[in-house]
């Protein structure tokens, strides 16, 4: 027999389920396209190691619209299917699906933001043979039609089944590779080989590492435009010039330079910019550089959308990147891998993320090393000294589960609830 309790659940379930069932398809949009359409668009930085498909995943569930694989070394890529193998792991299910709301003006550095940046300003000859406003002309959308992403389609659901306002729209997000390379027809060789999974390629210009400099690739490209651009172009020549191809650079000490890199990237037809505000030499405990920052955007004159990166730990810090920098997107590293619900507004990692990303590091398959060193991460704010001892000595995935067992987490909760919860990732069966 059933009881009232049992045939009420069942009903709410029904018309729960019910809420869900008339949502529109998510709309598939360029990179491009998301960053100059939608008011706050949050993106995960490329992480070696780490932001691999699980975390992935697990912060799209958090309000991360666009995702990064880590960098990948063009040349391996195309050379060894074992790299290939161990470099890109992707799902149907790992972009998440967004209620977005369009962006109301272009974005802008809020009047007194900033009021270092006129000492930044190296030059204004430039507007003087520069027919178009110094200010941000309003972004000029390019609605690429053909592009050649992930067509398959998504079990994924938003986090509401009503739109938070009459003018949201329901939207699936985006993976971009990071690929190293120091010439473009082995970047070109593959973009060809990993278009079918992403939705764009961003060059990395950033890596300050020595055996990265010593190879001509990361920040080795920061004072080659001419490569960059090549780059760009070749990748280009392959794919078609509409397919998105992106960069991440580091602001140079001496800005003429950044200026130079961006104008020539913008020239060979890069689809955005991500601009880090610390230059190569400077470490990440040294704090971000807004002005510089700023001063990039300003070299990008709105031709493109932007995206600022560095120092950004909870969504205050990402409003005052917007308002400083007049960004179209926000990006972070360490700050998501502290706390992979910051863009959600969680001001430290909550009990259901580490609840997730047990069950998403177990469904997916993740190595040992890797699953523990994120849960310590994402912890480090939960523990005390001790605890984070014992946590570190665990070596086992059987250990981890264990010991956050007998902390009250409850992972097979998770799993136990009807398929449209599944779908919204708070579960894969
Ligand atoms: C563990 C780790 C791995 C990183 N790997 C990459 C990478 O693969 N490609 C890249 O462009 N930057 C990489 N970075 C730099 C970050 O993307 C980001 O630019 C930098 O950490 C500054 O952002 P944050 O202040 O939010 O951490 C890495 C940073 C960290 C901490």
């Amino acid at each position: 027999m059933i009881s009232p309790e049992t045939s009420a659940a069942a009903d709410m379930a029904e018309d729960t389920a019910a809420a869900w069932a008339d949502l529109p398809t998510p709309e598939r949009l360029p990179v491009r396209t998301m960053l100059e359409e939608f008011e706050t668009v949050n993106v995960l930085a490329p992480l070696v190691r780490c932001s691999k498909l699980p975390f992935r995943h697990l912060v799209s569930l958090y309000e991360t619209h666009i995702t990064h694989t880590p960098m990948i070394l063009a040349e391996e890529f195309s050379r060894s299917q074992q790299a290939r193998v161990s470099d890109l792991s992707t799902s149907s299910d790992e972009r998440g699906v967004f209620w977005m709301e369009p962006r109301r003006h272009p974005p802008r550095v809020e009047p007194g933001a900033l009021g270092a940046l006129e000492a930044l300003r190296i030059s204004d000859e430039r507007d003087a043979d520069d027919p178009r406003p110094p200010s941000y002309p309003p972004p000029t959308t390019v609605r690429v039609t053909k592009t050649l992403h992930d067509t398959r389609p998504t079990s994924r659901l938003p986090p509401t089944p009503t739109p938070p306002t009459q003018n949201s729209r329901l939207v699936r997000g985006a993976l971009l590779a990071q690929m190293a390379s120091p010439n473009g027809p082995s970047l070109a060789d593959a973009a060809e080989l990993i278009a079918p999974h992403i939705d764009g390629l961003d060059i990395n210009c950033g890596c300050p590492q020595r055996w990265a400099y010593a190879e001509g690739i990361g920040c080795a490209l920061l004072r080659k435009p001419e490569l960059v651009a090549d780059m760009v172009r070749c990748v280009h020549d392959r794919m078609g010039w509409e397919w998105p191809v992106s960069i991440k650079i580091r602001v140079d000490p001496d800005l003429r330079r950044t200026e130079q890199l961006v104008r020539t990237a913008l020239a060979a037809g890069v689809s955005h910019i991500t601009v880090h505000g610390r230059t190569r030499h400077q470490a990440s405990t040294d704090p971000v550089s807004l002005d510089k920052l700023a001063f990039a955007v300003e070299c990008v004159r709105g031709e493109v959308p932007t995206v600022a990166n560095g120092d950004l730990w909870d969504l205050e810090d990402a409003h005052k990147m917007r308002r400083e920098c007049g960004v179209h997107g926000v990006m972070a590293a360490r700050g998501l891998l502290a706390n992979p619900a910051l863009f959600a507004g969680y001001d430290r990692t909550p009990v259901h993320a580490v609840e997730n990303f047990v069950n998403l590091g177990l469904d997916y398959g993740f190595i040992f090393s890797l699953f523990h060193r994120h849960l310590a991460y994402m912890l480090e704010s939960h523990f005390v000294k001790p605890e984070k001892t014992y946590f570190n000595a665990l070596s086992s995935s059987v250990q981890v589960v264990e010991y956050l067992q007998t902390r009250g987490l409850d992972f097979g909760a998770r799993r136990k609830v009807p398929m449209w919860d599944a779908r919204r990732g708070y579960s894969l069966l």
